[in-house]
């Protein structure tokens, strides 16, 4: 028996990173995943991976902080498979600045994407957990929602207002059987952080530095981030929620 056998399965920014590899592994796991993404070829190329492994995915491009995108999301996903058990929210973006440098429109762009696409996605998502009895949201946030990061404020903000979120939306719907989990990964090997490396004067020299902060001494694998979402997703979690899992090789334990 597989972890998501007979489970249906959203996952959003499934074209890359984290959350292409959370979708390959749910389908593994025997989940029917719904890969949304607003990129399509990246979104296809991820779902032509999954079906050649020989499991089950389809793709639904969409915009997260879009309401009615999102509403199609669910009504595609319960409409093609006949329910809806898991959600991972996992799109964002990733804008640099400190808060001075942070403009309106790049404040209200992350918000939009990072928070409100979480909120909807959750929202549109409630009334197809209760319908098939219960389930799973497992929210992408960062330690970055935890502790403070001077040249990502605006980021910072929305992954913190996305631990809020999660522990809100547990006590909500704990009652019928929906979970609700957050995972604060540290440096992932993503593009999103690669590109974060990329604007440093030297790359190399800055991802050197950065391992070197972790007790673990190297930063995460989207893997083994899709493997703490497969645990918050199935029935290996059964007692946890409104949980804050931190997957950050030991980076935040350090004081000085
Ligand atoms: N990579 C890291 O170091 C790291 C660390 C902590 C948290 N995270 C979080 O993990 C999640 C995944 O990050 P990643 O590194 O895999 O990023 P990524 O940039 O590789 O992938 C993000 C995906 O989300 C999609 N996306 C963005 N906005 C969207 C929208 N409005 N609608 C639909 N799709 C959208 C992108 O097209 C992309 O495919 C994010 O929530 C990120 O904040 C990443």
């Amino acid at each position: 028996m597989k972890r998501l056998d007979g489970k249906v399965a959203v996952v959003t920014g499934a074209a890359s990173g984290i959350g292409r590899a959370i979708a390959c592994l749910f389908a593994r796991e025997g989940a029917r995943v719904v890969a949304v993404d607003w990129k399509p070829e990246p979104l296809e190329a991820s779902v032509a991976g999954i079906l050649a492994e020989g499991h089950q995915a389809s793709a639904c491009l969409a915009d997260v902080s879009n309401s009615e995108d999102v509403q199609r999301i669910m009504r595609t996903a319960a409409g093609t498979h006949g329910r809806l058990d898991v959600l991972v929210n996992n799109a964002a973006i990733q804008i640099l600045g400190r808060l001075d440098e942070t403009s309106e429109e790049d404040w209200d762009r992350l918000q939009a994407v990072n928070l409100k696409g979480v909120f909807l996605c959750t929202k549109y998502a409630i009334p197809e957990l209760r319908r098939a009895g219960g389930g799973a949201i497992v929210n992408i946030a960062s330690i970055l929602g935890l502790v403070g990061d001077p040249d990502l404020a605006a980021y910072c903000a929305m992954k913190g207002g996305v631990i809020a979120l999660t522990r809100a939306a547990a006590l909500s719907y704990g009652p019928e059987g929906i979970r609700v989990n957050a995972i604060c990964p540290g440096d992932v090997d993503t593009p999103m952080v690669r590109e974060y490396y990329d604007a440093a004067p030297d790359p190399a020299a800055l991802r050197a530095e950065v391992s070197s902060k972790y007790a673990l001494r190297r930063i995460a694998a989207p893997e083994e981030i899709a493997r703490t979402a497969l645990f918050l997703a199935s029935e290996d979690s059964s007692f946890i929620t409104a949980g804050v899992v931190v997957a950050d090789g030991g980076l935040t334990a350090k004081c000085y």
